[in-house]
């Protein structure tokens, strides 16, 4: 089959792999129908997260159709389905607390090792994300293998096209995760870092969860747009002092909540974004903090922090005094899709989410590579990429 592979750092390409087959009994093949590119791609393809290896197939947001189940699957040949990016067992300690991102069963043994010396514990697995996640192949490619077919994917009722749909697989929880961390209350008023994929759905979230007032920023103009027409107040970060603008657009007082939905290879020219570059160019682990600094220096006394952008290393100059003396609470994590894809489901069902705004290109999965660079150099125009296999 063909699906896009990673090659090196900046260097993805389409080729031809082999075919996945059922392993396990709770296994399912599916034939992906639609395939997008994340933020969190990016940072595989920059090389800053560590453990990919040449020919690694990509891609953790993906849907289609069953074309094959083991014995102990419980989707049915046909079916439509979205899969979650968090691959997840169902019955593990943290899986019964819905924990799904902290499954203790869906890294095989072998790979577990990595993640244990870096983080303390094992990860979980993971689509298309290196070797520390499981290095299972993605969905970017015309067939996957889904392991737990039977806890993960949701089934999609007709009538639902996948673009209105295949953000399930991750950004759009991703969105929802991050402001349910905000604990936003009616009238709070929220500041999202970032106005990619996952900062647009964390707007769209914060306003249905009743925040009064969301402020985004970014320096894209047309991503600024975006967020402006889902309600959102802007701030350019090139033409202000971000953390002046939110204290004066706050009456002196500060957000109440901020989102970072940056990550670890934050934009801009700043001393500590210029210093932490070299750093990543040296070697994998460093990271990039500078949004998340910027956030934690702007947020009330006694507010909140949520940090859905990606953190792979050890962030340097994290201001844990700002944290401590103000009484910050901090929460973060790779997003427990499972828990949320049927509420979700049913908000796009109703109406009463729409994400289809945010795609800006279809592209045919042989024009992938293309996507990557795109998605990456000209983030303005390129919000959203799916591939069609
Ligand atoms: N927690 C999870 O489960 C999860 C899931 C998906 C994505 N993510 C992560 O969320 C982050 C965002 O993903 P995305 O798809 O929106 O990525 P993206 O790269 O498309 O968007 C990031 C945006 O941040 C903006 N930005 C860069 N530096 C900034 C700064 N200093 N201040 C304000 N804005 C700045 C960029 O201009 C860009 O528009 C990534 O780190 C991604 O890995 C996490
Ligand atoms: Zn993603
Ligand atoms: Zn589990």
């Amino acid at each position: 089959m063909r699906a896009l592979t990673w090659q090196g750092t900046n260097n993805v390409r389409v080729d031809t792999v082999a075919d996945p087959e059922i392993l396990n009994s709770r296994d399912a093949i599916l034939r992906v129908t639609s395939t997008a590119i994340c933020g969190s791609d990016l940072h595989l393809y920059d090389g800053v997260i560590p453990t990919l290896m040449p020919g690694d197939v990509l891609g953790h947001e993906f849907m289609g159709v069953v074309e094959e189940v083991g014995p102990k699957s419980t989707l049915k040949k046909g079916q439509r389905v979205v899969v979650p990016f968090t691959i997840a067992c169902g019955s593990c300690y943290f899986c019964l607390k819905q924990q799904y991102a902290a499954c203790d069963n869906s890294n095989p043994v072998k790979n577990q090792e990595i993640s244990e010396k870096l983080y303390g514990h094992a990860m979980s697995g993971l689509f298309g994300y290196s070797h520390m996640t499981g290095g299972y192949p993605g969905g970017q490619a015309e067939y996957v293998r889904v392991p737990f077919s039977d806890v993960g994917p949701i089934v999609i009722p007709d009538g639902l096209e996948d673009d209105k749909v295949l953000f399930l697989s991750d950004i759009l929880p991703t969105g929802w995760m991050a402001a349910e961390n905000a604990a936003i209350e009616p009238g709070d008023i929220v500041a999202v870092f970032g106005c990619g994929p996952v900062g647009l759905f964390c707007i769209e979230s914060a306003i249905v969860m009743g925040a009064e007032t969301v402020i985004a920023i970014d320096h894209h103009q047309h991503r600024l747009e975006l967020a402006r027409n889902l309600g959102a107040k802007v701030i350019d970060f090139t033409e202000t002092v971000v953390g002046d603008a939110l204290m004066e657009m706050t009456g002196g007082i500060g957000p109440d909540a901020v989102i970072d939905a940056v990550g670890m290879e934050a934009h801009g020219f700043a001393p500590d974004i210029v210093l932490e570059i070299v750093k990543q160019k040296i070697g994998p682990g460093a990271d990039r903090g500078h949004a998340l600094r910027e956030a934690i220096s702007a947020v009330r006394k006694g507010g909140r922090v949520s940090i859905p952008g990606v953190y792979g290393g050890y962030l340097d100059k994290f201001p844990l005094g700002a944290m401590m003396e103000k009484g910050l609470e901090i929460r973060t994590g790779q997003t427990h899709v499972q828990r949320y894809s049927q509420m979700l489901l049913d908000k796009i069902g109703k109406g009463e989410l729409d994400t289809t705004f945010l795609i800006s290109h279809h592209l045919p999965l042989e024009q992938a590579a293309d996507g990557y660079k795109n998605f990456h150099d000209n983030q303005n125009e390129w919000t959203k990429v799916v591939l069609k296999p």
